[in-house]
């Protein structure tokens, strides 16, 4: 089956050929920024004596009533129409006559896609931004409100040395913080205006490419009209920043899920965050944290689909690009969800302290501090990781912890050992303290980094 269309190719269209070509049912999303392009471009075009002011004037009062539809759903988006920028033009034509067949000069589709989806991204980019601010917030109050909660650290999962709750929660704080400092990057480098770069070589009219990047708000029109339309490397940036946002989210909420089991026990979800089992009436399941981790192979795979789209894309545009809409919207939905998911479900969590201090008083958490006594009284490290590592051994076989071998057990493999100094250093509360260095857990060490943490992410500076 075929249907008609006119100019150059004036006969037919095959059908698959034409469901091929339509793109309205993905890029519809993009009409608010093709209209802001659009009344930007029509200004310009007056400017810079293309058309008439009363012209451009009745174009913007069109372009203003095609918004008004579209939002109030009395907009009829058409397939047969292709894409977003065709649809809107032709009801603009519709309500304003002639003229409408104006607003496209001086102009391409692919100078106009480049527009609308850096305004989209940059509209995107600043909620993810807001959104990584709030559950930085979050982070921030529930560490305060838990500094007085000690835990183990971990490496390969086993435990390892004694810290604070809130060491820990600050841990994923910074993480996040550089998620938002390369997506304000990412962001800087996106803002650059397409607009006046026609298809691929410019235009010959006297346009106000200046005027017209700040009447959307970019800092500068682009500087190479084959580069502004044929470029996604910033849906390629933020793409990926998203994906390594997305798997920061997803190891957090690896450990939210690890958390909340029986065998952890350190964390339990609010209600409003865990989802039940159709079967098992006994089931709380932390299906927010392992939905989280879900979206991140999507994040992932937005990333690679706009790699793989541009690898081999000669310059200028090429068709291929009108497949970077869906991996881009996918990803910023992605990462909103998740982002406002994650932030509710830490907000409301309990946080066992029992628990989580509990754990330090098995796996000889304290070993290091017993090796460092051992320092302060002389011994070489190495030698003192030794005799320290023969004691693990020995309290193992013996079923106990290190601070419970007899006295006589400690003397006899070091003398300093036989000291009392030997129990402050298996304290867990005096070893968290003991690290007040620089990115130590110490109670002063991390009370400092949250305050200035939300100095930092309340101003935005680095
Ligand atoms: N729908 C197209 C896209 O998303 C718009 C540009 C079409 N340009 C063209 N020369 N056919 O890329």
């Amino acid at each position: 089956m075929t249907v008609a269309r006119g100019g150059r190719l004036p006969a037919t269209i095959d059908a698959a050929m034409e469901r091929l070509n339509q793109s309205v049912d993905v890029d519809s999303k993009l009409w608010r920024e093709d209209i802001d392009g659009s009344i930007a471009h029509a200004e310009g075009l007056a400017r810079a004596g293309v058309i008439d002011a009363s012209e451009a004037e009745t174009l913007v009062r069109g372009l203003r009533q095609v918004a008004e539809e579209i939002q109030n759903g009395s907009f009829v988006w058409d397939p047969k129409k292709e894409d977003v920028h065709m649809n809107i033009e032709s009801r603009l034509t519709e309500i304003v006559g002639k003229v409408g067949g104006k607003l496209h000069t001086a102009r391409s589709r692919n100078d106009q896609v480049a527009t609308d989806l850096r305004l989209w991204c940059r509209r995107q980019t600043d909620e993810v931004i807001e959104c990584l601010a709030v559950l930085g917030e979050v982070l921030l109050d529930r560490a305060d409100e838990q500094i007085d909660v000690l835990m183990p650290t971990y490496t390969h999962l086993q435990r390892a040395q004694p810290s604070r709750l809130s060491h820990h929660l600050m841990a994923w704080q910074e993480m996040l913080w550089r998620d938002r400092c390369r997506l304000v990057d990412a962001r800087a480098r996106l803002n650059e205006s397409p607009l006046g770069a026609g298809a691929v070589a410019g235009s010959g009219y006297p346009l106000d490419r200046d005027g017209v990047a700040r009447a959307l708000g970019f800092d500068r029109p682009m500087q190479n009209s084959i580069d502004a339309t044929a470029s996604r490397d910033f849906a390629m940036e933020l793409t990926s920043a998203l994906a390594i946002l997305g798997v920061h989210l997803s190891r957090i909420g690896e450990e939210i899920v690890l958390w909340s089991t029986v065998e952890f026990g350190f964390m339990t979800l609010s209600d409003a965050f865990s989802t039940s089992s159709s079967m098992m009436p006994q089931k709380k399941n932390p299906d927010v944290a392992e939905l989280v981790r879900g979206k991140s192979a999507r994040l992932m795979g937005s990333a690679m689909s706009l790699l793989a789209l541009e690898k081999s894309l000669s310059f200028g545009y090429g068709r291929d690009l009108q497949e970077d809409k869906a991996p881009v919207f996918d990803a910023f939905e992605s990462a909103l969800l998740s982002l406002r998911a994650l932030t509710g479900a830490i907000a409301t969590a309990r946080f066992n302290t029992s628990a989580l201090e509990q754990a330090l008083a098995r796996g000889h958490v304290c070993a290091t501090d017993l090796a460092d006594y051992l320092v302060l009284e002389g011994v070489p490290f190495r030698d003192a990781h030794h005799i320290v590592g023969a004691l693990v051994r020995e309290a193992e076989l013996r079923s106990v912890q290190l601070g419970e071998l007899p006295q006589d057990v400690l003397g006899a493999h070091h003398s300093a050992l036989a000291g009392p100094g030997v129990q402050s250093a298996l304290d867990p509360r005096q070893a968290v303290e003991r690290r007040a260095l620089v990115g130590g857990p110490a109670k002063a060490r991390v009370e400092g980094a949250i305050r200035d943490a939300r100095v930092r992410w309340a101003n935005g500076t680095r």
